[in-house]
């Protein structure tokens, strides 16, 4: 039984920081699990062009602890109104790494984001020309549509339209939840891969509803069934480069996620790594864990990987119950109470 490894120190290649105030506890937590993140753009208000990608990395800097070399990788948020030149523009600035399209109105913070993709096309042809990769909540739009068949509908509306017409346009279908999406990747030529999260990978419907609704599990795209965890853990663990992490760790105080009107979101910045061990321990394919983590993200974005090691060990650990945020509001880890089999030394 292996009890110890060390591997490439990991990158996050989707992470939620939020902004202001809430960076003094988001971003050392990032910087003590990450060496890099793909920092989402869906700020109050969000990300919208090179000035406002600057001045938010201006503020993220200050929050990376000394001694630290974390290095945020910051994104675009995507509207009606951007246009090839705001993209070239953002390109330049040497500090946004992609674009992140939010269909409008079906999660955090998605207002401002896009309701028709046909418009936007000049856009998407700049960023294939320039190598920058969209990143997409593919999720539909229409609230009509049931919300465990959001993310397949939004792949066969959307999705495959796109990538027909644009094949050398870079996508990464973000926090997957189905098989249908696997399949898509599957089939997509070689510039299109996914994140999977941690939540995606241990936890099913089952896990957020049976029982009584647990809150801290809640996230979009929601939790499926069991088949759809089962083709995403086997994408992970299948050794294909397609596929690598992106945690989604997502701050939102305990009162606004145990709410008669609760905020989607899984907060996992300290605890991803330990789930993905574990994760990747039931499909007895520890083996395949380094490149999930630390090698495939950084070759699809065009990166170096990362040189220094980190050492997990087979250890016994709970998660704190809490970490405080904000002004007298807490932060539920997931995995909070939980025992915990890997450690990160
Ligand atoms: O669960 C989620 N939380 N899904 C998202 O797409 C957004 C995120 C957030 O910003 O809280
Ligand atoms: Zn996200």
């Amino acid at each position: 039984m292996t009890n110890q490894m060390t591997i490439t120190f990991p990158d996050d290649w989707h992470i939620h920081l939020r902004d202001h105030d809430a960076l003094k506890t988001t971003v050392p937590h990032a910087a003590q699990s990450f060496k890099r993140a793909i920092v989402m753009p869906n700020t109050t208000p969000p990300i919208k062009n090179r000035q406002d990608a600057e001045a938010y990395y201006a503020r993220i800097q200050k929050h990376i602890p000394e001694g630290s070399d974390f290095q945020p990788l910051m994104t675009l948020y995507l509207t009606p109104d951007t246009t090839a030149d705001i993209i070239e523009d953002a390109k330049a600035s040497g500090i946004v790494h992609a674009v992140k399209l939010y269909p409008a109105g079906v999660t955090t913070n998605s207002t401002a984001g896009v309701s028709s993709l046909s418009n936007l096309y000049p856009v998407f042809e700049k960023m294939a020309e320039i190598g920058l990769p969209l990143l997409i909540h593919g999720e539909a739009s229409d609230p009509e549509i049931d919300i465990f068949d959001r993310e397949s509908t939004f792949i066969e509306q959307e999705l495959k339209p796109l990538h027909t017409k644009i094949p050398t346009l870079k996508i990464v279908l973000e926090h997957i939840t189905t098989k249908d999406a696997v399949e898509f990747v599957l089939a997509a030529n070689n510039n299109v891969g996914a994140t999977l999260t941690p939540q995606h990978l241990l936890f099913n419907r089952n896990s957020l509803l049976s029982g009584g609704i647990k809150p801290h599990l809640y996230c979009l795209p929601i939790l499926k069934r069991e088949t759809h965890r089962q083709a995403l853990i086997e994408a992970a663990t299948s050794g294909n480069p397609k596929f690598f992490i992106g945690t989604d760790s997502a701050p939102h105080a305990q009162s606004a996620k145990e709410s008669s009107c609760g905020c989607a979101g899984c907060y996992s910045a300290l605890t991803a790594i330990s789930h993905y061990a574990e994760a990747f321990e039931h499909m007895n394919a520890l083996d395949k864990l380094e490149a999930f983590l630390g090698h495939y993200g950084a070759d699809f974005y065009g990166l170096p990987r990362n040189t220094e090691m980190i050492t997990l060990v087979r250890e016994d650990w709970t998660p704190p119950e809490s970490y405080s945020y904000l002004e007298n509001e807490h932060l539920i880890p997931l995995g909070a109470k939980q025992v915990l089999k890997w450690k990160v030394k």
